[in-house]
């Protein structure tokens, strides 16, 4: 009964693990959960209250397709400012979250038979998104770089079938930044092998000094006719429920987005995008410092507790929220006759005995990690990585 294209796509593994906690939270258990890539922070007030004048004045209605002209607008500005380069209304749009841009430019940019290079571990939706193009994903390990991007590499993975390449800085799950150098390179081979560069820089503002993120289009001008940034509001003004997203690029390739959206949604929900008006104004600034502050407060917390656990080695993160530590070691042990045969069994066993959420690095495209996420409150961060330390302590 199903089409074919289902055969491919199972539910996704983060969402999967959310609910699972979710669901023996409910049953009364105390479950520690590493698995939400989402702040436990409410959405700023300033955000809320306009949201509820937009009620009040029963801003209820269909909206142009890619969002009010108002919001385009505000949107083009902070992107112009991002990438040092002017961007009009009419090359940014509103969708509903990043996942929503993300799926929008790749159905609009590939074609079955192209291939789409993708470093790994990736950020879990990349991969199946290229696929419901009907375009095929190319994976360019980056494990034994310290997830960093090698250009040699990359440019071995590139085909005359090369039409584009995902790449998110700051990194979900691995925690790491692209670097300058890097990134002048990847502009590079774009512009040599004429690909296009979709840039997911949901993270752009949750990086921790030294570290800085950098933004393709700005290092290399040359590169906005062929990259298609993506940001969101969810992670940065604490707002995944809102579904409120965007993307930047050349007019042609939003003008295309604006035909699938208006087919697919019509527009984005109308009151988010009077959050996300309110999220840019100069007033939530302070919001996102705080948060950041909150973030790399916890980002300690973690990586003191994560250090103490037995035969678990983890980089420190450079922005986002997760720890990715390599638990391979633990493999082939065993916790009360339950035998830890890989990532996926190593998660089962943490939510089902020590009732904390991870997810699988399986989820990822690797099968030497798990992902934490600190963005939950310091005290569930101390718990859980205590209660996983003891598991390990109990392995034999
Ligand atoms: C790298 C990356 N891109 C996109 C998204 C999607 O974000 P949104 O909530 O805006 O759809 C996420 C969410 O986890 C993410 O980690």
């Amino acid at each position: 009964m199903l089409a074919e294209r289902m055969a491919s796509l199972s539910g996704s593994q983060t969402s999967g693990m959310r609910n699972k906690a979710k669901n023996l939270r409910e049953r009364g258990i105390n479950v520690i959960n590493f698995a939400a890539g989402e702040l436990d922070l409410p959405t700023s007030p300033s955000i809320k209250r306009a949201v509820r004048e937009a009620v009040d004045a029963d801003r209820t209605q269909y909206t142009d397709t890619l969002g009010i002209r108002t919001l385009r607008e505000r949107l083009a500005e902070r992107v112009s400012r991002a990438a040092g380069v002017a961007y009009s209304a009419e090359e940014v749009g509103m969708t509903a979250g990043a996942k929503q841009a993300l799926y929008n430019a790749a159905m609009v940019l590939f074609d079955p038979g192209c291939e789409v290079i993708i470093p790994a571990p990736y950020w879990v939706t990349f991969p199946v998104q290229v696929a419901l193009a009907g375009a095929k994903p190319v994976f360019l390990p980056t494990e034994h770089h310290h997830f960093q991007i090698n250009l040699d590499e990359l440019a071995e993975k590139i085909t005359t079938r090369t039409k584009g390449i995902i790449l998110n800085t700051p990194h979900n799950p691995t925690g790491v930044v692209y670097d300058r150098p890097t990134l002048e390179g990847i502009a590079a081979l774009a512009m040599k092998h004429d690909f296009t560069v979709i840039f997911d820089e949901c993270y752009d503002q949750l990086v921790y000094a030294p570290h800085e993120h950098h933004n393709i289009v700005k290092l290399v001008p040359e590169m906005k006719a062929r990259t298609v940034l993506i940001n969101s509001f969810s992670k940065t003004y604490c707002m995944t429920g809102w579904r409120a997203g965007y993307l930047s690029g050349p007019k042609h390739v939003i003008k295309a987005v604006g035909n699938l959206q208006g087919h697919v949604t019509s527009n984005p929900n109308n009151l988010a995008q009077y959050a996300a008006l309110a999220a840019l104004d100069p007033i939530n600034d302070r919001f996102v410092d705080d948060v950041r502050q909150v973030l790399s407060t916890r980002r300690e917390c973690a990586m003191k507790l994560v250090r103490q656990i037995p035969l678990v080695s983890c980089g420190i993160p450079q922005g986002a929220f997760y720890l990715f530590p390599d638990v391979s070691k633990l493999m082939g042990r065993s916790y009360k006759g339950k035998l830890v045969a890989n990532v996926d069994a190593l998660a089962e066993l943490l939510l089902e005995e020590a009732h904390v959420a991870v997810v699988a690095g399986s989820a990822f495209g690797s099968d030497r990690h798990v992902r934490i996420s600190y963005a939950v409150g310091t005290k569930d961060v101390e718990e859980g990585l205590v209660r996983i330390r003891q598991l390990v302590d109990g392995l034999t």
